[in-house]
């Protein structure tokens, strides 16, 4: 499958072609080397303002080996065996990618500039988009990946019927989320009304809120609930350079965590794995 042809106008829903500066259905352009498929840019600025703040916190790859440990060993939860073509939705810095196996096309989407140009160093495919509004054929992705994105969303709802309409019928769909819990909830409150690193809209999910605006669509086959001191002690970083070993030990502790019933339930994220209805 050649990328350009998963590609459809956002504005008419005519297939693109690719012209010499970008894409086109022949009434619409959407141009850039990275294309550019947002249609409201004004309602965005706000996110835009606070993805800039966050490519410099930690949008870019840090080279510190201890948080790499830590959120590559979470990541490594949500990753699907069923190969083909990803999307990566809502890619933000292409993370993920690091964690995607061989055997894979990987098409990352992000509305942030900033952030796409940080994942233009890892994936080859990439659209400047918003996840309510696609620029892709329906029944296109094998896989789609959507991971801390939706709680981003003025309304999350939108992100997930676009999710089930880019996928296959016998596609796989993950999504993961940041997930409020008794310990973590005032921690996180708290952090959001920063608001030059959060954009207006951006919320943490109770797990039944996201189950909620996840079942019209999607068979949930799987539930995890992933990081907890690790994470937290990532956290820590901008202050103070984490520590490998230190790490290690906490992450050795979550493991312990997340087999004990009831209190496993206190994690920062929450990974579901879906099948379409
Ligand atoms: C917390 S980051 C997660 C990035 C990446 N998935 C990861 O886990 O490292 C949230 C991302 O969602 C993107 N985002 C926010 N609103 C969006 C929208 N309406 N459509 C697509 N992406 C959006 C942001 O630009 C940002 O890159
Ligand atoms: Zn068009």
């Amino acid at each position: 499958m050649r990328f350009e042809n998963t590609l459809q106008c956002v504005k008419c829903g005519k297939d693109l072609k690719k012209i010499k500066e970008g894409y086109s259905c022949g009434r619409h352009k959407f141009l850039g080397d990275i294309p550019d498929f947002i249609l409201n840019k004004k309602e965005l600025e706000k996110e835009f303002n606070a993805q800039e703040t966050a490519v410099g916190n930690y949008g870019g790859i840090q080279t510190n080996k201890a948080i790499t440990m830590s959120w590559r060993n979470w990541k490594k939860k949500l990753i699907v065996d069923k190969k083909g073509l990803v999307l990566d939705n809502g890619c933000g810095p292409g993370k993920l990618s690091l964690v995607i196996p061989e055997g894979n096309v990987i098409v990352g989407s992000d509305i942030s500039l900033d952030m796409l140009r940080e994942a233009k160093k890892r994936i080859k495919y990439l659209v400047r988009a918003q996840a309510e509004k696609l620029p892709f054929k329906d029944k296109t992705f094998d896989v789609v990946y959507t991971d801390s994105m939706l709680h981003h969303l003025k309304n999350p709802e939108d992100g997930v019927k676009e999710i089930f309409r880019v996928l296959k019928d016998d596609g796989i769909a993950v999504v993961s989320e940041t997930h409020a819990a008794l310990v973590n909830r005032k921690l996180r409150r708290d952090a959001y009304k920063d608001t030059k690193r959060f954009g207006p809209w951006h919320k943490n999910f109770e797990k039944e809120e996201l189950i909620k605006i996840i079942k019209p669509y999607f068979e949930i086959y799987s539930m995890e609930n992933v990081s907890y001191l690790g994470y937290m002690y990532e956290g820590t970083n901008r202050k103070l350079k984490c520590n490998k070993l230190l790490m290690a030990g906490f992450l050795g502790f979550d493991k312990i965590i997340s087999n004990i019933p009831v209190v496993k339930n206190q994690s920062w994220h929450i990974i579901l794995k879906l099948r379409k209805k």
